[in-house]
């Protein structure tokens, strides 16, 4: 395995920013991982994961070695009378593992297709779109024990999954690294269409008539219209969390904003992020390189020379500028290196 060093991140980030790691290894084998590990140690030096990319921002150079995970692999490992159980490696990549899926009628991902990023980085954050999150299809994980090189395995309940949340970023951060995931998919088709942009997207299509591949073709184009393409224009999906807020809280929100965007979510209330941001003013919003996506408030974007730092600041003015207007602090959603 070639370990390259002072190694440019551009093509490794979706945000397309210029940032130098010490060191950059491409690993496709669980033995490649081991001995990358055993690099960083061997020299002392932090490491770090990445799939594809797609959900951080570096603010500046890394100055240990990044790790970029290549395994490869999809496995049907069994069936019931419902369910497929299958198996993908880390590094596939999470849309073409959906399209395979559905061309093999394993069902249940279409809702979650384009989302970018790797099948291993999925369940860190229980990736979620269009009504569906990861947690609900998910059969077990097995992951690589940093302290011990053990392989372990994790059932759905021990990811402890929620709103773009597991174990593996809260008790478990940078303890484990997830290196495959098996799925238990349906052999009978049942959509999810409660989200209300697919709805308004399947408007006129007899519900009788509708396959999983129908739908994931109607997430595709909705997420197309209003989601810039990473590899046109440097992007991170959602860049904060849509923060949660308790009834009493929505309620004075209300009172103030009539026309506040927020779906109930698990006895609470999700507010949409990019409603507050576009409200603030900053839908549209370009200074040089960096700015707010126009057909979508809580994208921020790359033009094209922006460096990480300057990303990382205009997140922050934003997340003054919310704040301050609505008393609501905003997460990052993207990591932040
Ligand atoms: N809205 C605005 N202004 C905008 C855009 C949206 O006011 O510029 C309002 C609209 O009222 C819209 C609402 O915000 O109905 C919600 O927007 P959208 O349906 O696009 O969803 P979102 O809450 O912004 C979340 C996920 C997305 C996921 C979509 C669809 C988070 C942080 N983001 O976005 O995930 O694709 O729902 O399910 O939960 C990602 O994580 O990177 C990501 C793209």
């Amino acid at each position: 395995m070639l370990i390259q060093d002072d190694f440019n991140l551009k093509h490794f980030n979706t945000f397309h920013v210029s940032a130098h790691a010490r060191y950059f290894a491409h690993v496709t084998s669980r033995s490649e991982l081991t001995e990358a590990l055993t690099f960083s140690k061997r020299q002392q030096i932090p490491f770090m994961l990445i799939g594809q990319g797609s959900n951080l921002l570096f603010k500046a150079d890394y100055p240990g070695l990044i790790i970029e995970l290549n395994i490869k692999g999809i496995e049907l490992l069994r069936e019931d009378q419902n369910y497929y159980y299958v198996r993908a490696q880390c590094g596939e990549n999470w849309h073409a593992f959906v399209q395979y899926c559905l061309q093999n009628n394993w069902y249940g991902l279409e809702n979650l297709s384009l989302i970018p990023g790797t099948v291993g980085a999925a369940p860190v954050q229980n990736i979620g779109a269009y009504g569906v999150e990861i947690s609900e299809r998910l059969h077990e994980l097995e992951a690589l024990e940093i302290a011990t090189g053990k392989l372990l395995n994790f059932s759905t309940k021990q990811c402890q999954l929620a709103y773009r949340h597991s174990i593996f970023k809260a008790e478990l951060k940078d303890q484990f690294i997830i290196t495959s995931v098996t799925f238990r998919l349906l052999k009978k088709v049942s959509l999810n269409l409660s989200y209300p942009s697919l709805q308004e997207a399947l408007k006129g299509i007899d519900r009788r008539q509708l396959t999983p591949q129908m739908v994931s073709d109607a997430v595709c184009e909705i997420r197309q219209s209003k989601l810039p393409d990473p590899g046109v224009i440097g992007n991170a999906g959602s860049f904060f969390w849509n923060p949660i807020v308790s009834d009493e809280e929505l309620k004075g929100l209300r009172d103030a904003y009539p026309d506040i965007v927020a779906y109930p979510y698990q006895k609470q209330h999700k507010i949409a992020a990019a409603w507050l941001i576009d409200k603030a003013g900053w839908k549209g919003y370009r200074e040089g390189d960096v700015g707010v996506h126009k057909d979508h408030a809580l994208v921020l974007v790359n033009y094209g020379q922006a460096s990480g730092a300057e990303l990382f600041n205009l997140s922050e003015r934003i997340q003054a500028s919310v704040a301050e207007k609505f008393g609501i602090e905003l997460q990052a959603e993207v990591r932040i290196i």
